[in-house]
């Protein structure tokens, strides 16, 4: 969380950063601000609130100098204010910060005791002290930071410059992501791709404890005690139009309608048209590292990739949010398509519950951004334990990705609303591939139902766009859903999770109370809630539940409650009990869950944009949560 970019080049950098960090704001949008030279001093000018706010101030403001950074932040220490915004200036140094230090009260007491006096309730303010105080002594701002760097504790990322050398940023990292963009005579330095796209895609991924030195056109990497360190280039392969809108009014919509390309970019790797069958292509197990994985031959990897596999005797599938619901559907898919025992945990539970990982397990994590922090520390736990670990990720190199033994990719471009969509389903067709991968692999399916999976699969992209029409659906009904009182979405089996997603969307977006239950649980407690003031959304494709969810809807009706429910084809019974009735095209199990996705994603999009919230960035929320 927090977004940070610095520039050095030739253009202006008051632009540069602000466009960086209007691309960023999804990391938090609590107040944002600039440090920028003029006339050999770093101006800084902040403001409270969204990057809107500090945009108009610095349309009158003015800078002559080619270096600057800046911040958008997602508060941790102190309250969202201007105090505390970032950047932290003391003694002509100033630095903006992503992350937390942890050990911020034994530092803060000590530079108390030194009667040093602070400006905001920050732990960032902290180290720019410390910074400061170095530097009298090196006159070196990356000296200074390398005698920093052994104080602090804790998961950051952090930009620095000093006005005496005011051709130089350093930056430094333990945790969250810092990427450095190689360009034409510039450099630009950001938390993630999106802001370093327009000017360059060349890029080098900083890593933790590597000091960063941007010295006028020269980028040197270096260990934390001072060695020169060779960095890879790579190439970004999104492009700048994927971080627009292309004429959507809000990213969240552009991105649910992107869900039939990402789903098919997500599993076109993986099949083969001609024999209908799956192959894992460029998994990594044959390599060490993901620069190798660039090069990898895929018919060595394939082999590697089979015979790490086959051994497999259980999977932990491990995430957070929207990826954990995703990686619970998952469960479903690997039980009954390859037969194999998966428990699937919220990563901040698995990772503090001493989970017993035995040997021959695969430890399967989830995540959208690659950087979520209790994902993350899931990921080095299972490694710690000997599991074997793959991850699914759409940031390629981001930090679970680097990670990870193997690599599965959502391969769903760009996603910048703070609510997860796209990644979801592209996830979801991931996990079919490696399921029926699997069920093929460890004997449990046929040829000829790898083949009927295969084409489910490959039939979900045009199915996914015909349910895309309920957007019209939605934009009409919102003014009425969103009189509800609270919403209850159930389902039963693969659907279930999906109940879940659909009440979080609605929660994260339109601060509406939702619960997400298993329909069979109703009689245990739910059925309490119901009256005509609470909307049931009940998930019933036709597949093996089908009729026992039809009479737990029966009962949620007989309590007065009001009724969406989504189905399969024209289905005058579930019509005939329900108040909106949705009809999916006719799909397998396997499927239906990413065609239930879609309106679920688009109820929760129109009441909230009809209650006039901010869709793109809900409140309290940024989209990599890289602290715990
Ligand atoms: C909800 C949402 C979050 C994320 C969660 C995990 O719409 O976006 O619940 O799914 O924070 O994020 P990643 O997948 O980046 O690890």
């Amino acid at each position: 969380m927090c977004g940070i970019v610095g520039y050095y080049g030739p253009q202006d950098p008051k632009d540069v950063i602000v466009s960086g960090l209007k691309r960023l704001e999804y990391r938090g949008y609590d107040s944002a601000g600039v440090a920028i030279l003029n006339d050999g001093k770093f101006k800084v000018v902040r403001a409270p609130g969204k990057l809107g706010e500090l945009q108009k101030k610095l349309e009158t403001e003015k800078f002559n100098g080619a270096l600057g950074i800046g911040h958008t932040r997602w508060a941790t220490h102190g309250v969202p204010n201007e105090r505390n915004a970032h950047p932290h200036k003391v003694n002509g140094v100033s630095l903006v910060h992503n992350g937390i230090i942890e050990n911020y009260a034994q530092i803060k007491e000590r530079l108390r005791k030194d009667g040093v006096e602070f400006s905001s309730d920050t732990d960032s303010e902290l180290v720019a002290h410390l910074i400061a105080r170095k530097v009298k002594d090196t006159k070196d701002l990356f000296k200074a930071v390398q005698q920093v760097l052994p104080e602090l504790t804790g998961a950051y990322s952090i930009l620095v410059v000093w006005e005496d050398q005011p051709d130089t940023m350093v930056a430094f990292k333990n945790g969250p992501p810092l990427i450095i963009g190689v360009g034409e005579k510039e450099a630009v330095i950001a938390s993630d791709v999106q802001a370093i796209i327009s000017h360059t895609k060349k890029v080098m991924y900083l890593e933790d404890f590597e000091v960063a030195k941007v010295q006028g056109n020269k980028i040197e990497i270096f260990s934390a005690t001072g060695e020169p360190r060779k960095k890879e280039i790579h190439q970004i392969e999104w492009s700048a139009e994927q971080v627009e809108k292309a004429g959507f009014k809000h990213f969240m919509l552009k991105e649910i309608h992107e869900q039939p390309r990402a789903v098919a970019n997500a599993i076109a790797p993986h099949i083969r048209l001609d024999s209908k069958t799956v192959q894992l292509k460029n998994v990594g197990f044959s390599v060490n590292s993901l620069d190798e994985l660039a090069k990898v031959d895929s018919e060595k990897d394939a082999l590697a990739t089979a015979e790490k596999l086959k051994g497999i005797e259980r999977i932990f599938i491990v995430a957070c949010g929207t990826s954990n619901y995703a990686g619970m559907a998952g469960k479903y898919l690997l039980e009954r398509i390859a037969k194999i025992p998966v428990e699937c945990d919220i990563a901040s539970e698995f990772r503090y519950r001493e989970p017993v990982i035995p040997p021959r397990s695969l430890v399967l994590v989830i995540s959208q951004s690659g950087e979520t922090a209790d994902t993350l520390a899931a990921l080095r736990l299972a490694k710690q334990a000997g599991a074997t670990t793959m991850s699914i990720c759409n940031v390629r190199h981001s930090t679970i990705d680097r990670e990870s033994h193997g690599h599965l990719y959502m391969n769903s471009g760009a996603e910048i609303g703070v609510a997860s969509t796209k990644a979801f389903v592209s996830t979801l067709g991931i996990l079919n591939v490696f399921s029926i991968y699997l069920g093929r692999l460890r004997q449990a399916i046929s040829e000829q139902q790898e083949k009927e999976f295969v084409d489910a699969l490959l039939a979900a992209p045009a199915q996914m766009e015909a349910v895309l029409a309920y957007d019209r659906f939605f934009a009409e009904a919102s003014g009425r859903l969103k009189a509800f009182r609270g919403l209850l979405y159930m389902g039963r089996g693969i659907n279930f999770p999906l109940a879940l997603e659909g009440a979080l969307k609605l929660k994260e977006l339109a601060y509406m109370h939702a619960e997400g239950y298993a329909a069979g649980e109703m009689k245990h407690g739910p059925l309490a809630l119901i009256d005509e003031r609470m909307l049931i959304v009940m998930v019933a494709p036709h597949d093996n539940h089908y009729e026992k969810t039809v009479s737990n809807l029966e009962e949620a009706r007989a309590r007065g409650g009001k009724i969406i429910s989504i189905g399969t084809g024209d289905d005058p019974a579930l019509k005939g009990i329900s108040d909106f009735y949705l009809s999916l095209p006719k799909a397998s199990w396997t499927i239906n869950p990413i065609l239930e996705a879609i309106p679920l994603q688009l109820l929760a999009y129109h009441v909230a944009d009809a209650m006039g919230h901010d869709v793109d960035q809900p409140r309290n929320l940024a989209k990599s949560v890289t602290v715990e």
